[in-house]
This record gives structure tokens, sequence and C-alpha cells, in this order.
């Protein structure tokens, strides 16, 4: 009977010994009384205590929802007792407690995370287990986020976070150690190929291919990991990181591509998307089906016959009338009374002339951005362009110089 009631004292006892620090127990929160199943009672430590018989007072430590399997089996593989005494050291030091049975670094891992490399495993496990899956004190982001504050600061800062951020940094970072910096799982393009496969795809199967994902920092040239102000997960408007690169010539495919940045500076008079710093409007950034990256398609040569799919990417955002209709007082600026010339010029079956022919797509010096030259086999033409009051000239090499005006021509007195 006696012994009965006293077990069942210290079982309640227990209870209390598990979770909380004695001290945290007593002064419990005013505005947080402790429920009534943990009843506090005052204990102490005994002084003897036969091996074997921990659970009679510890047994909270194995009713947890998740119980490491030593301490289910038996207490003394890491707490050494001292005789009788019911005073204990720990089986080994630091780490060397775990690793007798766990490996969690390898000799290939270079990178090995701050808590981890002083052997601390107790700050993010509990050695007997808990609420938590893998022992740990808390649950994904918020177990990194209780030492890695200035994280946390920056997720609540930023307009966007990447989805697997703060849910569980663990889906790219190991938690232990890796071969590659910051612990990631593996390196580049390929740690966002895990998830991203879609985008995986895209890239193996594109026609026209983009050296920005392959080479540097991949996928990072233009994104970033965890939180970005633009959309999505960029690291500035796409304009300034497209010109981080293409601020100079280069080797392309098909030949050397212009310094983009440079021409932008000398043909001031930019177009719509350019104003708007966005290079994305009309080009796919990772690869694509079209010629130059291009968003849907666009003739690569200078001629062209005439099929209305070929210009689908100015039509994207000009109407499409402006190269269909053969009359029009409306549609386009570019006709001579209800003559449209853009049809005339492009609607043709064969050697269409593409919009190439008289715009520049990026920036000009003319307005309604008309070139300056056409390149005709080595030679560049000039096309001697001006608009005037109510229509323009132009005296290029591929005919005499003619004018267009929109309003009827007045009729002759007869
Ligand atoms: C009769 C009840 C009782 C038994 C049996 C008992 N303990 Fe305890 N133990 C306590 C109490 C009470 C405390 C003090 C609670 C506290 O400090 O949180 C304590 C504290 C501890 C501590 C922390 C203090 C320290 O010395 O580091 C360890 C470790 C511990 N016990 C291990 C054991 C092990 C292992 C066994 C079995 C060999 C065991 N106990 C058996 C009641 C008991
Ligand atoms: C895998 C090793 C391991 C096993 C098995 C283990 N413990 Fe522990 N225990 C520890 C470590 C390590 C600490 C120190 C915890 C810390 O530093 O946070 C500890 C601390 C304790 C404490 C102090 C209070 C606390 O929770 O921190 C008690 C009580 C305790 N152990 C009891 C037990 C009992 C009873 C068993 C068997 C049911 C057991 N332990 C099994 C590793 C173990
Ligand atoms: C005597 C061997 C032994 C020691 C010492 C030991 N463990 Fe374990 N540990 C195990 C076993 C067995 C499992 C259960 C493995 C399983 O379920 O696959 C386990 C499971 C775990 C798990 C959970 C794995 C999972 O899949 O859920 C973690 C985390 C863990 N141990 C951490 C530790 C830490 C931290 C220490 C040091 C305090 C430690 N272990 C010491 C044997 C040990
Ligand atoms: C910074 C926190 C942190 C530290 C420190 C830490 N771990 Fe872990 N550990 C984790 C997290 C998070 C997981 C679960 C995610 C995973 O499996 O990668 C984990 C998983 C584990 C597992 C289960 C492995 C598996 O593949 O399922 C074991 C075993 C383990 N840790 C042991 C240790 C040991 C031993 C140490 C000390 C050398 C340690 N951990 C230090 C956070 C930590
Ligand atoms: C106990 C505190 C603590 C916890 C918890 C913690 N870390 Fe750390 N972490 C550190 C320390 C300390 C460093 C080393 C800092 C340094 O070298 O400047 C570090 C470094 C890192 C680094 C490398 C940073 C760099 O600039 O080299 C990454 C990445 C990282 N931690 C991710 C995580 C993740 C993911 C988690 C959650 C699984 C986590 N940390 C949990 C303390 C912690
Ligand atoms: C989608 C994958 C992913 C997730 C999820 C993730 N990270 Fe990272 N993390 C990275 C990458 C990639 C880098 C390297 C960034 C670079 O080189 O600019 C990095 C770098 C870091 C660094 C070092 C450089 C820096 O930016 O400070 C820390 C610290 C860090 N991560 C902590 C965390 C923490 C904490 C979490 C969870 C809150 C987390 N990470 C979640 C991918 C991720
Ligand atoms: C653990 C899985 C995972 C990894 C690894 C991962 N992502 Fe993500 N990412 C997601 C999820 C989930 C979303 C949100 C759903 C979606 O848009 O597909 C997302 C969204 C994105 C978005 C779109 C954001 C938006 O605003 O629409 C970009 C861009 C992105 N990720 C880039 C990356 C890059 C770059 C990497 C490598 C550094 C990477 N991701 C690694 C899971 C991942
Ligand atoms: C040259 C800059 C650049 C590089 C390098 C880059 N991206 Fe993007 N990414 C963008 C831009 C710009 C967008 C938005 C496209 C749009 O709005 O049409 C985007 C969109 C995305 C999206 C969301 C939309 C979608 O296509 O699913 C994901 C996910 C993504 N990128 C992942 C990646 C991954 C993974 C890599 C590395 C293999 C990568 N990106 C490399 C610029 C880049
Ligand atoms: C990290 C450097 C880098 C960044 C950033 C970058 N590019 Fe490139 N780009 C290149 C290189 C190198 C080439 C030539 C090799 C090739 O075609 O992939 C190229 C080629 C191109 C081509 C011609 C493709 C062809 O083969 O016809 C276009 C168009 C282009 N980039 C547009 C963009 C746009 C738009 C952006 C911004 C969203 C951008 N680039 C960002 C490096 C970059
Ligand atoms: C309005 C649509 C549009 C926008 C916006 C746009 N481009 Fe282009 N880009 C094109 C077209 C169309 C071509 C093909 C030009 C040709 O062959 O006549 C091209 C060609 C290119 C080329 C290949 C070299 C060349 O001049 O033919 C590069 C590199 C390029 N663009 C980069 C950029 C960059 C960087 C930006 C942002 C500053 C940008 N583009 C914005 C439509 C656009
Ligand atoms: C993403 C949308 C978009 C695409 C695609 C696009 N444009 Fe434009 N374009 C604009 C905007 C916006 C303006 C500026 C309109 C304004 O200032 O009123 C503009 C203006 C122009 C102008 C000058 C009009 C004026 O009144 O100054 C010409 C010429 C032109 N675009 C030709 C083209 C050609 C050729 C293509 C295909 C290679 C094309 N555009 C593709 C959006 C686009
Ligand atoms: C033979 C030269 C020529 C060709 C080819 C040409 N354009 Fe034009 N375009 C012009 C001229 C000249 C103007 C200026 C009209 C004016 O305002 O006087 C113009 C004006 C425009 C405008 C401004 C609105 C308007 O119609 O007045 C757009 C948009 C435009 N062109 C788009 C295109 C597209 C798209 C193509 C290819 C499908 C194309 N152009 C082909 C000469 C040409």
């Amino acid at each position: 009977m006696f012994a009965a009631a006293a077990l069942a004292g210290s079982l309640v006892a227990a209870h209390t010994i598990a979770g909380t620090a004695p001290q945290a127990t007593v002064q419990a929160a005013p505005t947080r009384p402790a429920p009534p199943t943990q009843e506090v009672l005052p204990r102490k430590a005994p002084t003897t205590v036969a091996p074997g018989s921990c659970l009679q007072c510890h047994d909270a430590l194995t009713k947890q929802v998740i119980v490491h399997a030593p301490a289910a089996d038996d207490c003394s593989i890491c707490h050494t007792q001292q005789g009788k005494e019911h005073r204990f050291t720990l089986a080994a030091p630091g780490a060397a407690l775990c690793t007798t049975c766990h490996t969690v670094t390898t000799p290939s891992d270079k990178f090995v995370h701050g808590p981890v490399a002083v052997g601390d495993c107790m700050t993010c496990h509990d050695p007997h287990g808990g609420a938590n899956p893998k022992l740990l004190r808390a649950k994904g982001s918020a177990l990194c986020e209780t030492c890695h504050v200035e994280m946390k600061a920056r997720l609540a800062e930023s307009r966007f976070q990447h989805a697997p951020v703060p849910e569980d940094c663990t889906k790219c970072h190991n938690p232990h150690s890796s071969p590659f910096k910051y612990q990631l799982r593996s390196e580049g393009a390929s740690l966002c190929f895990s998830c991203h496969k879609d985008v995986e795809r895209g890239i193996a199967g594109a026609a026209v291919k983009h050296d920005a994902v392959t080479m540097g920092r991949q996928c990072l040239n233009c994104h970033k990991a965890h939180t970005a102000d633009i959309r999505p997960q960029l690291r500035g408007a796409t304009m300034p990181l497209c010109l981080k690169c293409h601020d100079r010539e280069v080797a392309a495919p098909g030949g050397t591509l212009p310094n983009i940045k440079a021409w932008l500076a000398a043909n001031p008079v930019a177009h719509g998307p350019i104003r708007q710093q966005d290079c994305a409007a009309c080009h796919k950034p990772h690869g694509s089906e079209n010629f130059r990256l291009l968003k849907q398609d666009y003739p690569p040569k200078f001629y062209s016959p005439f099929d209305p799919q070929n210009y689908e990417l100015c039509f994207l955002c000009h109407q499409p009338d402006l190269v269909k209709v053969e009359r029009t007082t409306t549609v386009t600026g570019f006709r001579d009374g209800d003559r449209n010339l853009h049809f005339l010029h492009v609607n043709r079956p064969e050697k269409g002339r593409t919009c190439r022919a008289c715009h520049e797509v990026h920036s000009s010096t003319k307005p309604k951005h008309i070139r300056e030259n056409v390149p005709y086999g080595s030679w560049a033409l000039p096309i001697n362009y001006e608009s005037a009051e109510g229509g323009g000239r132009c005296a290029p090499g591929c005919h005499m110089p003619v004018e267009y005006r929109r309003a009827p021509k007045e009729t002759p007195k007869s």
C-alpha cells in the first residue's frame, strides 16, 4: 500500500521533470496557471537509486510522442551512474555520445555547420525524444530561426518569400554538413532542379539555349534563394540583370552578339517595354523555341513570306490589323491616304519585308524606332527617314525617295 502510494506520487512528479526546468515549473507564469493534471509536488533527487529503476520516476521521458530508441531501452547507455548514488556522468562528452551510433558527417563534407562542428547536437535534438520527428526541439524553419535571427528578420521584411524557405530550411540545407558551401544539399542548378523539374525539362528541350543558366552562379545569376522584392524571386528588374552580361559583345552559336548596353546608351529613343526595364517582355530568359530566345515567333531573316503567325511577338502588344488590312484610315500612321504602307511592304507571299527592314526593336535615334541603316550584305544602306507633318519621307537605298501623306491629296479642280 505505502509503496504504491509513494510510486503514484513520484509518477506525478516525473511528469513535471520531463519538459520544464524545475524553477520554471514552480514559478508558473500567473497568466498561465498549471493545468490540473500537472499538479506540482515538491521533490528532490534521491541520493541513492537502484540501477534499472529509472522509469519508476522518469517514465515521462518514455511516454512522449517520439521516444529515442536507446532511451526506451536503457538509460545507462548514456548516463553512467556513480556507484549506487543518484549521480550520473554522461557516457561520452559532446557529440561523441551520439556518434558511437550515428554518423552525420563524412570526410567528404568540407562544410560543417557551426553547432555540429563544436559537437553540440543537443542544441537541436532532445536526446530522449519529444513531440517533433527526428527528436527536434522545434519544427521546420522555426528551429533554424532560433539562432538565425537575421534570416528571420529578412523573411519578415521582404515582399516575397520563396515558398520552401519559411517552411523548412532543410529542404535545401543539410543541418549537419555537406560537400557544398553553406551545407547546401546540392550545388548550383541541380539544387533548384530537385524541385523545379518543369524548368529543367524546359531548358533541356529548348531549341535556343541561353548560357546565362549554365555559366557563373547559374540560377542565382538572376534569382535569389530566400527572399525577393521583385517577382519571381528576382535579384532586380530584368534590364539591369540582363545588362550585367550584355554590357559587352558576347559570342553566341550564330555569331557575335552586339553590346546591348552600349547600343541603348547610343540610341536613347527606347521602345516601350525597354522604358519599363523589362527585357523579359519579349525574351524568355531560360531558353526558347524561338529565334533569339523570343517569347513568340518572329522571322529570323530580312525577308519573309507573310503569315501573321510569324509576327506573333509584335502582336503580343500591337494590333495585327497593322499589316492585315489593305485600306485603312485608322490602324496605322504609315499610310498614304487610306493605302496601308505596312500592308504594302510586309504582307507579301514572298519577299515580304520583316519589321526589321525599317524598325529597330530595342531603341533608336529616330522617332517610331525607324532605323538609320538597313544591312545589305556587308553594306549598311541608309534609310534617311524623316517624319513630317501628316506623313513622312524616306530616301533609302532600295528605291527612289518617296513621301506619304495621311490626309487624302487635294483633288485638282477641273
Ligand atoms: C525515486 C525517483 C527517481 C528514480 C528511481 C530515479 N530518479 Fe533521477 N531524478 C529524480 C528527481 C526527483 C530528479 C530531480 C529532478 C530534476 O532535477 O529535474 C532526478 C534527476 C535526474 C537527473 C538530472 C540530474 C543529474 O544528476 O544530472 C538524471 C540524469 C537522472 N535523474 C537520471 C536517473 C537515472 C539514469 C535513473 C535510473 C538509474 C534515475 N534517475 C532514477 C528522481 C528519480
Ligand atoms: C542517447 C543518450 C541518452 C539516453 C539513452 C538517455 N539520456 Fe538522459 N540525457 C542525455 C543527455 C545528453 C542529457 C543532457 C541534456 C542536455 O544537455 O540538454 C540528458 C539529461 C537527462 C536528465 C536531465 C533533465 C533533462 O531532461 O535534461 C534526465 C532526468 C535524464 N537525462 C534521464 C534519463 C533517463 C531516465 C533515461 C532512460 C529512460 C535517459 N535519460 C536516457 C542523454 C541520454
Ligand atoms: C546506442 C546507440 C545510439 C546512441 C548512443 C544514440 N542513438 Fe540516436 N538512435 C539510435 C537508434 C537505434 C535510433 C532509431 C533508428 C531508426 O529508427 O531508424 C535512433 C534515432 C535517432 C534519431 C531519429 C532518427 C529518425 O529517423 O527519426 C535522431 C535524431 C537521433 N537518434 C539522434 C541522436 C543523438 C542526438 C544522440 C546523442 C545524444 C544519439 N542519437 C545517440 C541509436 C542511438
Ligand atoms: C542545427 C540543428 C542540428 C544540429 C546541431 C544537429 N542536428 Fe541532427 N538533425 C537536424 C535536423 C533538422 C534533422 C532532420 C532533417 C534531416 O534529416 O536532414 C536532423 C536529423 C538527424 C538524424 C536523423 C538522420 C536521418 O537521416 O534521418 C540524426 C541521427 C541526427 N540528426 C543526429 C545528429 C547528431 C549526432 C548531431 C551532433 C553531431 C546532430 N544531429 C546535430 C538538426 C540538427
Ligand atoms: C544553435 C544555433 C544554430 C541553429 C539552431 C542553427 N544554426 Fe546555422 N549556424 C549557426 C552558427 C554558429 C553558424 C556559423 C556562423 C559563422 O560561421 O559565421 C551557422 C552557420 C550556418 C550557415 C552557413 C552560413 C555562412 O555564412 O557560412 C547556414 C547555411 C546555416 N547555418 C543554416 C542553418 C539551418 C538550415 C538551420 C536549421 C536546420 C540552422 N542553421 C540552425 C548556428 C545555428
Ligand atoms: C530553396 C532552397 C533554400 C531554402 C529553403 C533555404 N535556403 Fe539558405 N541558401 C540557399 C542557397 C542557394 C544559398 C546560397 C546563396 C548564395 O550563394 O547567394 C543559401 C545560403 C544561406 C545562408 C548563407 C548566405 C546568406 O544568404 O546569408 C544562410 C545563413 C542560409 N542560407 C540560411 C537559411 C535558413 C535559416 C533557411 C530557412 C529559414 C534557409 N536558408 C532556407 C538555399 C535555400
Ligand atoms: C524544396 C523544393 C524547392 C527547391 C529546392 C527550389 N524551389 Fe523554387 N519554388 C518551390 C516552390 C514550392 C515554389 C512555389 C510554387 C511554384 O511557383 O512552383 C517555388 C517557386 C519558385 C519561383 C517562382 C516564384 C514566384 O514568385 O512565382 C522561382 C523563380 C524559384 N522557385 C526559383 C528557384 C531557384 C532559383 C532555386 C534554386 C536556388 C529553387 N527555386 C529551388 C520549391 C523549390
Ligand atoms: C538570365 C536570368 C535568369 C536565369 C539565369 C534564370 N532565370 Fe528563372 N526566371 C527569370 C525571369 C526574368 C523569370 C520571369 C519570366 C517571365 O516573367 O516571363 C524567371 C522565371 C522563373 C520561374 C517561374 C516561372 C517559370 O518559368 O516556371 C522559375 C521557377 C525559375 N525562373 C527558375 C529558374 C531556375 C531553376 C534557374 C536555373 C536553372 C533559373 N530560373 C535561371 C530569369 C532567370
Ligand atoms: C550571366 C550572363 C548572362 C545574363 C545575366 C544574361 N545573358 Fe543573355 N547571353 C549570355 C551569353 C554568354 C550569351 C551567348 C551564348 C548563348 O547564346 O547562350 C547570351 C545570349 C543571349 C541571346 C541570344 C541567344 C541566341 O543564341 O540567339 C539573347 C537574346 C539574350 N542573351 C538575352 C538575354 C536577356 C533578355 C537577359 C536577361 C533576362 C540575358 N540575356 C541575361 C549571357 C547572359
Ligand atoms: C519589344 C521586344 C524586345 C524587348 C523588350 C527586348 N528585345 Fe532583345 N530582341 C528582340 C528581337 C525581336 C530581337 C531580334 C532582332 C533582330 O534579329 O532583328 C532581339 C535580339 C536581342 C539580342 C541578340 C542581338 C541582336 O541585337 O539581335 C540580344 C542580346 C537581346 N535582344 C537582348 C535584349 C536585352 C538585354 C533586352 C533588355 C534591355 C532586350 N533584348 C529587350 C526583341 C526585344
Ligand atoms: C511587350 C509589348 C510590346 C511588344 C512585344 C512590342 N512592342 Fe512595340 N511598343 C510597345 C509599347 C508599350 C510602345 C510605346 C507606345 C507609346 O509610346 O505610345 C511601343 C512602340 C512601338 C513603336 C513606335 C510607336 C510610336 O508611336 O512611337 C514601334 C514602331 C514598335 N513598337 C514596333 C514594334 C515591333 C516591330 C515589335 C515586334 C518586333 C514590337 N513593337 C513589339 C510595346 C511592345
Ligand atoms: C517599309 C518600312 C516598314 C516596315 C517593313 C514596317 N514598318 Fe512599322 N512603321 C513604318 C513607318 C515609316 C512608321 C511611322 C508612321 C508614321 O507615323 O508616319 C511605322 C510605324 C509603326 C508603328 C507605330 C504605329 C503606326 O502604325 O503608326 C508600329 C507599332 C509599327 N510600325 C509596327 C510595325 C511592325 C510590327 C512591323 C512588322 C510586322 C512593321 N512595323 C514593319 C515603317 C515600316
